[in-house]
């Protein structure tokens, strides 16, 4: 299975990806994951996407795309992943296409997450991170656990400011990317206004 993610900041990719890749057994590539463990481990790349993410900018599609490729060309890819954030751009599409074609694979699927507008600013900023395992909650829709609750974390770009920024690229930058697959026939449309479970059953539902 090769499968997309996509959807506003918030929409509960993450969320929804950890039951996915679990079912499909599948390898689960966060570019904003990625991008968060180079910023932290101070590489180059690192260096280089810190400042447009800290703004809910997009980093330069030359630095994510080599990212990808890289990653996706690795042992664990063969039988399928899931790729959670790219592409977000045009030519991000155009270039995981170009790369597909190259390996002689294709997409199964992309899944895009709805979620209105309004809903997205109370979801991002009641964030909250699990350090050590990554798990991800939220202070009034996923409370953390109590033994966790002390230590749980907030993201640098999980501020209000950062997130109307990204909701701004979602639609000016990665929207457009819909109607190229809904081209290919390889879209499939999922309403994540509900509860996590409800959002999950749908995707269930959809997948078939
Ligand atoms: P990234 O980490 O990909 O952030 P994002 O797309 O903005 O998505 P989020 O992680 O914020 O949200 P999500 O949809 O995963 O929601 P979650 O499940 O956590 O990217 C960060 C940055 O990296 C970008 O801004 C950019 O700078 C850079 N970047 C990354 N990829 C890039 C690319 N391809 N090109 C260029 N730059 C790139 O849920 C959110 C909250 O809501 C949680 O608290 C959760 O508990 C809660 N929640 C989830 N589902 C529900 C529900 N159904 N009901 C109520 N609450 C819910």
């Amino acid at each position: 299975m090769r499968m997309i993610l996509v959807g506003p900041p918030g929409a509960g990719k993450g969320t929804q990806a950890v039951h996915l890749v679990e079912r499909f057994k599948i390898s689960h590539i966060s570019t904003g994951d990625m991008l968060r463990a180079a910023v932290s481990e101070g590489t180059e790349l690192g260096k280089q996407a810190d400042s447009y993410m800290k703004a809910g900018g997009l980093v330069p599609d030359d630095l994510v795309i080599a990212m990808v490729i890289e990653r996706i060309g690795k042992p664990d890819c063969t039988k399928g992943f899931m790729l959670d954030g790219f592409p977000r751009t045009r030519p991000q599409a155009e270039a995981l296409d170009v790369e597909l074609q190259k390996a002689g694979v294709a997409l199964d699927v992309v899944l895009q997450i709805e979620v209105p507008d309004d809903l997205i600013v109370a979801r991002i900023t009641g964030r909250r991170l699990d350090p050590d395992t990554g798990d991800i909650y939220h202070i009034k829709f996923k409370p953390p656990p109590k033994d966790i609750a002390g230590q749980v974390i907030q993201r640098k770009d999980d501020t209000e400011e950062a997130c109307r920024a990204r909701l701004e690229k979602y639609h000016s930058e990665t929207a457009p990317i819909i109607p190229f697959y809904a081209a290919q026939g390889t879209l499939k449309r999922v309403d994540g206004n509900a509860a996590p479970d409800e959002v999950s059953r749908r995707i269930e539902q959809v997948l078939g």
